[in-house]
């Protein structure tokens, strides 16, 4: 069976590249996109990219990886804060799920020191920019192997 990996990006992320680049850089999330399907490729990994603003859709393809057993790599941008629909969701998805942050959020503000994801990832990379995304998929692809 082929190991699916979903990247998901949550609000506000649509605007990489053009939103605070001074925090967030100047890739595109077309880019950050393209690299992950190169990337996935490479790993053996079929890898989706989906970016909602919304909680509710973010929640909704969650559920759906329970049904294809794709593994997740998840930016909820500032709902990794505030969201505990999606930490639910996650828990009843079942499945592996790697948190990513653009940004170090442990070295910005307080706020956004806690995140709600990171009770119910694996792991979560943070401050690597765009690699993270490529990082957290090496780390899926160790763990679908081994399922
Ligand atoms: C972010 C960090 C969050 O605090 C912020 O709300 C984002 C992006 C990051 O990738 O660094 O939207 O998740």
């Amino acid at each position: 069976m082929s190991m699916k990996a979903l990247v998901l990006n949550g609000p506000n992320l649509n605007l990489l590249g053009l939103r605070q680049p001074e925090v967030y850089g100047s890739t595109t999330l077309a880019q950050v996109e393209a690299s992950c399907l190169e990337h996935g490729t490479k790993l053996g990994l079929e890898v989706t990219c989906k970016q909602s603003n919304h909680e509710g859709q973010l929640i909704d393809w969650i559920h759906e990886c329970r049904e294809t057993g794709a593994g997740i790599v998840l930016n909820a941008g500032a709902y990794s804060h505030t969201s505990v629909a999606i930490m639910d969701a996650i828990a009843s998805a079942e499945r592996p799920v790697i948190e990513v942050h653009l940004s170090n959020i442990h070295a910005r503000e307080r706020f956004r020191h806690h995140s709600y994801i990171s009770k119910v990832a694996k792991g979560m990379i943070c401050g690597l920019g765009p690699q993270g995304y490529l990082l957290g998929l090496d780390a899926l692809a160790k763990i679908l192997e081994s399922e």
